[in-house]
């Protein structure tokens, strides 16, 4: 299996990343940009194509450019036949299917860390596909991370929470660390104590068969100092600071 990438920015990069980190031979790795893409290619030893090439030998095209470039850039593209998998934030199925008309369309929206292999991704299907190639589409994403299928008006609230989400739970992370800085700790060691504790916490909670309330009321018994923290939590109103910016980043108008 060939992947090729047009485009070779950010999240290209992301992606090619998570792949090799999965195991993906390089050789199998196609990119392909007007300045970027030589370079990644030495970095990551891929191989750096034009589009046509791309097109020709591989079996998925990943479309990593941006949203505004869709009509000027996918009409110069052949992409007949191919699975075309877009990362282009706002752009739908109907858009895709209106440039690419003879092409397997699936919008998708990634997260930073598909790049080692624990991305969390939303997918959305034109209605062309059939059951083997979106099987070829799940494949091609579990090598990255999760997947999650939505109805597209789905994917603003999934970008607030997964796309949006690592800046979130950073945010929570440096809060710790400038609260154990606050109390005494070096900052080397209260930024790694905080991130190792969330990293900890949260494969607890996946290796476990129960939810985050539940866990939690089981850290903090009752009269204790987790449950003091917690109680401040409450008072002070956390999960409507947590809601009203997850509102503010999903009614968020781009200029
Ligand atoms: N960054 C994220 O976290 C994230 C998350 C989800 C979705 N996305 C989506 O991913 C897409 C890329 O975002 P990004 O952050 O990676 O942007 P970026 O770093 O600005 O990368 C854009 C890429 O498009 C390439 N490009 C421009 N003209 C091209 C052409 N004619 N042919 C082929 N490639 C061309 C650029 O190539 P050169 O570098 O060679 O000029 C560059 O590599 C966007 O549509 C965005 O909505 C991004």
């Amino acid at each position: 299996m060939n992947y090729g990438f047009i485009g070779a920015g950010n999240m290209a990069t992301a992606m090619i990343k998570g792949l090799i980190y999965a195991g993906i031979d390089s050789k199998n790795i196609y990119v392909s940009s007007p300045h970027s893409a030589a370079k990644l290619a030495a970095n990551l030893h891929i191989q750096a194509a034009d589009s046509e090439t791309i097109a020709k030998k591989c079996d998925i095209v990943i479309i990593a450019f941006l949203p505004n470039q869709l009509r000027t850039l996918g009409n110069s593209l052949n992409l007949d036949g191919k699975i075309v998998i877009s990362v282009l934030a706002q752009v739908t199925i109907a858009d895709l299917d209106e440039v690419f008309p003879t092409a397997f369309n699936v919008r998708s929206l990634p997260n930073i860390n598909s790049a080692i292999g624990k991305g969390s991704t939303a997918l959305a299907f034109s209605k062309r596909l059939n059951e083997g190639q979106i099987e070829v589409v799940q494949n091609y994403w579990h090598l990255l991370g999760t997947t999650s299928v939505l109805d597209e008006q789905h994917f603003a609230i999934f970008s607030a929470i997964a796309g949006s989400g690592p800046a979130f739970v950073l945010k929570f992370i440096d809060a710790l660390t400038q609260a154990g800085i606050n109390n005494g700790l070096d900052g080397e060691s209260a930024a790694a104590i905080a991130a190792s504790t969330v990293a900890g916490t949260t494969e607890t909670l996946q290796k476990s068969n129960s939810d985050a309330v539940t866990l939690m009321n089981n850290v903090a018994s009752p009269g204790g100092s987790t449950r003091a923290g917690l109680d401040n939590f409450e008072q002070n109103d956390f999960d409507t600071i947590v809601n009203s910016a997850i509102n503010a980043t999903v009614n968020h108008k781009h200029t």
